[in-house]
């Protein structure tokens, strides 16, 4: 026993809530990731059962034997439908089985009733779902469900928190699909903490793991994001499970995204758009009209340009309003989309092309509420600033898109013609494009003006 690690000894420790770091010691700032105040203290009971069991495989002869690439059976991997396009769309095209999802989002975004619907739709096709609440009543989840329309009986519901209970009706009833509603609700009597701390949730999870691979059974598993936007423990959680999706939108505004930011069956960055209505959620199939919808006419800082999420564009509008500023010091804001790039981009304009900014207040804004980070807006954004500070507005059917660098110049992005066909689709006549783009894009579309820029100045002579 002499020989054993200091930290078994140990009854308490310390975890990072942000990134799972463990300490004997409180400390002001994680090590591990850098952030401060997020130590917080928990029990835990050595692990000596649990570790003893993952060396038996050796013992008992059941080790895995290493194998070539051509001995490997491949069979397609069935997807289950869930009859929501846009749902299928984030997950890489349908439910793999066996696989462990996590939908991340803050409270109230949606994240019970997408996967009730989702639940509903799975049990319509005589899937077995079992659906796992530890936040809800089944009075509340009745009343739910009957907003949202008929559910078959193959769906089950369950109200519980212990995990060992969980687990056993698991086994009884053995779902083909099971919903835990919420991860931070769940409890493993192993683990002395309580329930919605780095240790519970990572033990829960594991637990939850075993259960989808060894039953070859599919998992979600709903997590809540802290303040700053994270699922509480958020890198352990996201380390272990197959699937990373983000349930997001503003909690005022009716759309919302759902996101896949880890996919090991899918690409990620697919995102899936919605509208929460008054019978539950509804997919929105055109997010490019959602988006632009209500756009002010002949307004002068207003540009559409176009993002890819995933394999999709969707045009957007950037506004940006610039003022003079009332206190010495000007402000920026930048909403939807990174602010240090927005001063990034203020500070190019103002050295190459010598717009004088510095009396000013800037504010940009993503219409609609998305969030994006994609340097393909940079252009966008510079018009529009361009525009709101000479009090000029652009045409209405003009779209620009394009990366703009620190000299001014304006940057090829990837995806160009899907971005100039989707302009196209929603009646826009000009394209302004990076020049490095602009043969190619004339080649490939017709009926729609292509304008090569090379510079933000050049871009701006044409506004
Ligand atoms: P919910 O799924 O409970 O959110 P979460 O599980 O992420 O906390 O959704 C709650 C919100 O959705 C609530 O404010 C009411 C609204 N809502 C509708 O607008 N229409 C509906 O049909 C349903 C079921 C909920
Ligand atoms: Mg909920």
């Amino acid at each position: 026993m002499l020989g054993g690690k200091m930290a078994t000894k140990i009854k308490t420790v310390f975890f990072c809530q942000s990134c799972g770091y463990e300490s004997s010691k409180w400390m002001g700032q994680c090590p591990g990731c850098r952030e401060w105040n997020t130590f917080v203290e928990e029990t835990v009971k050595p692990a000596s059962k649990a570790s003893g069991k993952q060396s038996s495989a050796l013992s008992t002869g059941e080790y895995n034997k290493p194998v070539s690439l051509s001995e490997i059976e491949m069979r397609d991997e069935e997807r289950a439908d869930t009859h929501i396009g846009e749902f299928n769309r984030v997950l890489g095209g349908g439910l793999v089985r066996g696989s462990l999802i996590l939908v991340g989002g803050d409270p109230g975004i949606g994240k019970s009733t997408l996967l009730l619907q989702v639940a509903g739709n799975l049990s319509g096709d005589k899937r077995d779902v079992l659906y796992i609440s530890g936040e809800e009543s089944l009075r509340q989840i009745k009343l739910r469900a009957n907003r949202l329309g008929k559910f078959s009986e193959s769906l089950k519901f369950l109200c519980e928190t212990n995990l060992s209970n969980v687990e056993e009706a698991i086994v009884r009833t053995k779902p083909e699909v099971i919903i835990i509603d919420s991860i931070q609700t769940m409890a493993n009597e192993s683990v002395s903490s309580a329930p919605g701390s780095v240790s519970q949730v990572r033990e829960s999870t594991a637990v939850l793991m075993r259960i989808a691979k060894s039953m070859n059974i599919t998992v979600f598993i709903v997590g809540h994001v802290t303040k700053e936007g994270q699922v509480a423990g958020p890198r352990v959680l996201e380390h272990m499970v197959d699937t990373v999706l983000y349930f997001e939108g503003d909690r005022h505004a009716s759309y919302r995204i759902l996101r896949a930011v880890k996919n090991r069956f899918g690409s990620t960055n697919e995102i899936g758009v919605f509208e929460m209505q008054e019978k539950g959620l509804a997919e929105v199939t055109n997010p490019s009209e959602f988006m632009l919808d209500g756009r002010p006419e002949n307004a002068s800082g207003s540009v559409v340009t176009c993002s890819v999420e995933g394999t999709r564009p969707i045009l957007i509008e950037v506004q940006a309003l610039v003022t003079h500023t009332n206190f010495g010091f000007p402000r920026r804001q930048a909403n939807g989309t990174d602010y240090n790039r927005v001063n990034l981009l203020m500070a190019v304009l103002e050295k190459r092309i010598g717009l004088q900014l510095g009396d000013f207040d800037a504010y940009v804004n993503l219409a609609g509420g998305m969030k994006v980070a994609e340097p393909s807006l940079d252009l966008g954004i510079c018009l529009a600033i361009i525009s709101s500070f000479k009090n000029k507005p652009i045409s209405d059917d003009v779209i620009a898109f394009g990366e703009v660098g620190l000299s001014g110049e304006v940057r090829s992005v990837s995806m160009g013609e899907s971005r100039v066909m989707e302009a196209q689709k929603l009646g826009f006549k000009t394209c302004i494009v990076p020049k490095a783009l602009e043969d190619k894009l004339k080649k490939s579309s017709k009926g729609i003006e292509i304008i090569g820029v090379a510079s933000v100045s050049d871009a701006m002579k044409l506004i």
